[in-house]
């Protein structure tokens, strides 16, 4: 319930810069948000009206079955009744608009999901293919972006990003969990994030979603991916949903006593319970996805009674984050 004020704080956050339009902001100016944000914006432009990362996207639309099994978990209703819809909004890594769908920058691909439920109310999912994050906190995200931005051709050995990831193992090793898919139907998504199910009695149960395509994972070797047309994936998923629905699993890995849920770096053992929550079955694209993503903004806190927040430091930098973000792109 934190969140409402959180997100007028960063949005005013957001509008304030926005009104300083070319005036260029020290990494040393605002919260933390406004400067991985102005980091973002120095690393790859700013694109009136786009957002600071993800960029490029395609929106869709299908729903969501839960299982049986959800409901043992979790009290939430998303989880109980019937299929409820769901808005999607596939995405490229980086704030480049135009990047080219199977370049390496290109990755993680993201997979935004927005639960319309019975009583009106909205509940967002936002994933991403890698397994796990390069950094634990929001601090470091920003000094992870900042680092890199100082690290062009003139920059001395070490450079910033390399004396970063020196420090920092999961930075340097992150990115390449993520490879780019023959589909955007064929790709795993992960949570990354630890998120609580809470059950009818109020048992507690972290968790981080796993979102896993029905015909499989498909992955193309980099070389095979820089040769994808441009538009190759955004294209696709939109064409092959003009013939026929594709669904994915929509899984919850269990936390055991000891694993840590604050800390986006660590994944959990692979030997962990996946119980599956319920399918997405993506039916149609959008037919303007072009004003219907100006208008779309996840949020990973946007949650509904019976699933709440963890304790890692990232899902409210994020939150943060992508306030400031929409912000800038709503002016
Ligand atoms: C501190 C960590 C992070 C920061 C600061 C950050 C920042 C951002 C920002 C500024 C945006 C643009 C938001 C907008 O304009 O609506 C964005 C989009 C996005 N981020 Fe992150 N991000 C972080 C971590 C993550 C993680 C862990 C995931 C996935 C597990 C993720 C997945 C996405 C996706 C899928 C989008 C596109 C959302 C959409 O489709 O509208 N991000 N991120």
């Amino acid at each position: 319930m934190t969140r409402i004020p959180l997100l007028r704080r960063a949005l005013a956050g957001g509008l304030m810069l926005a009104g300083l339009a070319g005036t260029p902001v020290s990494a040393e100016d605002g919260t933390t948000a406004e400067q991985t944000v102005d980091a973002m914006n120095t690393l790859w432009g700013q694109h009136p009206g786009m957002r600071a990362n993800h960029a490029k996207g395609t929106v869709v639309e299908g729903r969501f079955t839960p299982s049986a099994e959800a409901a043992k978990l979790s009290k939430a209703s998303v989880f109980s009744g019937a299929a409820v819809p769901v808005t999607a909004r596939f995405s490229d890594a980086t704030g480049l608009p135009t990047i080219a769908d199977g370049a390496a920058n290109a990755n993680p691909h993201g997979l935004s999901l927005k639960f319309k439920l019975a009583d009106g109310s909205e509940m967002d999912v936002v994933t991403n293919s890698l397994k796990y994050f390069p950094v634990a906190t929001g601090e470091e995200f920003r000094d992870l972006l900042v680092a890199i931005a100082k690290s062009g051709k003139d920059a001395g050995k070490p450079t910033p990003a390399e004396t970063f990831v020196a420090s920092h193992p999961a930075a340097g090793k992150a990115g390449a969990t993520a490879r780019t898919p023959t589909s955007l139907a064929r790709q795993t998504y992960n949570g990354v994030n630890a998120f609580i199910l809470v059950d009818a009695s109020g048992k507690r149960q972290a968790f981080r979603y796993r979102i896993v395509p029905v015909e499989g994972e498909e992955l193309l070797g980099s070389e095979e991916a820089a040769k994808q047309a441009p538009d190759h994936l955004m294209s696709e998923i939109r064409t092959r949903l003009g013939k026929a629905p594709v669904s994915y699993k929509v899984l919850a890995q269990l936390a055991e006593p000891g694993d840590r849920t604050d800390d986006a770096t660590q994944p959990w053992p692979e030997e962990r319970r996946l119980v599956e929550m319920g399918t997405l079955t993506l039916t149609k694209p959008v037919a303007d996805s072009a004003s219907a993503e100006k208008a779309l903004l996840f949020l990973p806190n946007a949650l509904t009674d019976g699933i709440e927040v963890s304790d890692d430091p990232l899902i409210d930098a994020r939150v943060q984050a992508y306030a400031v973000s929409f912000g800038r792109r709503s002016q």
